[in-house]
């Protein structure tokens, strides 16, 4: 990271003495406040509805901003629900629109939940991400006994054509392959082994984007990718990798509209000009960067929850303030609505020594709105007030209308 971004006192003071408050409430209590400011949702004080809310700056810098949403949780919770709405302009499926959950069987479809989450975002006018057509986890079951080098292909095909179709023109963007570089399997072209590559071979990729612009000329197709992010030596060869991998994507003519930066985030790493290279080498070959699936790892930070919520809250600042002014960045999302949901709570491998839960997101597991919610509005303020252009976008589809 190239540089350290205090908090102003007020935030520090207002972090602290809600999170003090709250943690001395939730001990005498044993729960602490369901909500602690006018528009339920907020550090006391701090207004987070209307033109107060995440959405709103965001629109204010030209760019999107939103959550990986659980279908289940915005059907049933209606505070869950409600605090989607009022932050978000674009939202995406954490799990609703991937194979497993599309594909009860080889020659069947269930859609029921992606489409009541097509329906939803429609009706509120909030965009959506698809997530995603082609990935090597996520499989259904019967995937690894009934898919071949014979039917791959046409499988692989069809399911683009038949949900790709089905959405068209509703989608403001896919992720139409996910996570297909891994330098580590050893390749010159730095692909992953996936049982895509195996058994379609290397040019599923290209097949998978030009099934998806076919189906939905409309979506922008994306390619999605974490582990890109660090000051590291893995990352930065990584992040060659996705880059040699665009660039010959694009000079085959390739649809391919913009590049999802997951921004899967440790507490402890830092992040600086390596990444903020690859995303002006993006949008020299006239990409869009989507930040679609940021949280931050807080597993290696002290117990101490006023600690931990002002670290998280630094890093989220320091990160955004990091990218967000290359205006080819449009979109922001955090992977989850607050801290109850995240997938960072959920196997051993992610737990904290302290056997505490994580606390990777912008609200907490009562939706109140956390420092790190201060922090993020405060980039996009931030990127607004910038004006100047550190470098004009140049993507070869219109920006969405914000
Ligand atoms: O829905 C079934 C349920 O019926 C069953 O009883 C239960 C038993 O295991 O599994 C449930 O499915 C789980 C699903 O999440 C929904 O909760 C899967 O096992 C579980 O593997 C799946 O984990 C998701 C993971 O991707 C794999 O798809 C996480 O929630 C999700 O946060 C995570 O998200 C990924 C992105 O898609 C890609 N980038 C990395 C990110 C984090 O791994």
């Amino acid at each position: 990271m190239s540089e350290t971004h205090s908090f102003s006192r007020r935030e520090l003071l207002q972090g602290a003495s809600m999170l003090a408050a709250t943690t001395a409430m939730t001990a005498l209590t044993g729960c602490g406040p369901k909500r602690s400011s006018s528009s339920g949702h907020g550090l006391p004080g701090v207004d987070v509805s209307g033109s107060h809310s995440l959405k709103a700056h965001a629109m204010d810098a030209r760019m999107l901003f939103g959550f990986a949403v659980n279908t289940q949780k915005l059907r049933d919770d209606a505070a869950y629900r409600a605090l989607v709405e009022q932050q978000c302009s674009i939202i995406v499926a954490e799990n609703a629109m991937k194979w497993q959950a599309l594909r009860p069987a080889i020659d069947q479809f269930s859609f029921a939940d992606a489409d009541a989450l097509v329906e939803f975002a429609a009706s509120r006018h909030i965009r959506l991400r698809g997530h995603n057509l082609c990935w090597h986890e996520a499989l259904p079951e019967w995937f690894a006994k009934q898919v071949t080098a014979v039917n791959a292909r046409q499988l692989l095909r069809d399911h683009i054509r038949t949900v790709a179709g089905r959405y068209a023109g509703r989608m403001h963007s896919w992720d139409v392959v996910n996570e297909a570089i891994d330098v580590k399997d050893g390749r010159p072209d730095g692909l992953r082994n996936t049982p895509w590559l195996q058994l379609i071979g290397t040019d599923y990729i290209e097949m998978a984007f030009r099934v998806a612009r076919d189906a939905d000329p409309s979506a922008l197709l994306t390619y999605n990718e974490y582990g890109i992010e660090q000051e590291t030596q893995d990352a930065a060869m990584k992040r060659a990798a996705v880059l040699l991998m665009l660039r010959r994507l694009k000079q085959r003519n390739v649809p391919l509209d913009a590049v999802g930066i997951q921004s899967h985030l440790q507490a402890q790493s830092a992040y600086g000009t390596g990444l903020q290279r690859f995303v002006r080498d993006c949008r020299e070959i006239g990409l869009e960067v989507f930040l679609t699936e940021m949280d931050v790892n807080d597993r290696t930070l002290p117990s101490d929850i006023a600690t931990r919520d002002i670290t998280v809250a630094r890093l989220y600042r320091s990160y955004l303030d990091l990218l967000l002014p290359e205006r080819n960045v449009t979109a922001v999302l955090t992977w989850g609505v607050s801290d109850a949901g995240t997938w960072l709570n959920n196997g051993k491998d992610r737990a904290r020594e302290d056997g505490l839960p994580q606390r990777p997101l912008l609200f907490d597991d009562h939706l109140r709105a956390k420092p790190a919610f201060v922090a993020v509005r405060e980039t996009f303020d931030a990127r607004r007030q910038a004006g100047a252009l550190r470098s004009t976008p140049t993507p070869q589809k219109p920006l969405p209308k914000l």
